[in-house]
């Protein structure tokens, strides 16, 4: 059975093309407005386990995200790394009435 959504931000609260940070349960998930959507990922570089986005929003070009650290970009809309071989640990995100919601295990 799937996880119920959780409620984390109101959209509002989101800028177009950068990233906020937030609390899920014991972990840290980025938030990414986009393009009239809205992305959600753990805030963990996979190459070596630093944060992504920071409270500036993360280097954000397009729709690619940077890693502060040693350059390792990812897509922002599906979590692949476009550089090296890494892959973001996406959430499933929800929009109603102006809030943000996420669950995770639905996307890897
Ligand atoms: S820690 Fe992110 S690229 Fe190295």
């Amino acid at each position: 059975m799937p996880k119920e959504f959780t409620k984390i931000a109101e959209l509002s609260e989101l800028r177009e093309g950068k990233g906020s940070v937030h609390r899920f349960e014991d972990d840290e998930i980025a938030l990414v407005k986009l393009e009239g959507g809205v992305y959600a990922f753990m805030n963990i570089c996979p190459h070596q386990h630093t944060p992504l986005v920071d409270k500036y929003g993360g280097q954000i070009s397009g729709e690619n995200l940077m890693c502060p650290m040693h350059g390792w970009t990812y897509h922002v809309k599906t979590g692949k790394c476009i550089n090296e071989s890494g892959k973001l640990k996406m959430l499933e995100v929800k929009v109603e009435d102006g809030a943000v919601f996420v669950r995770r295990g639905i996307k890897s």
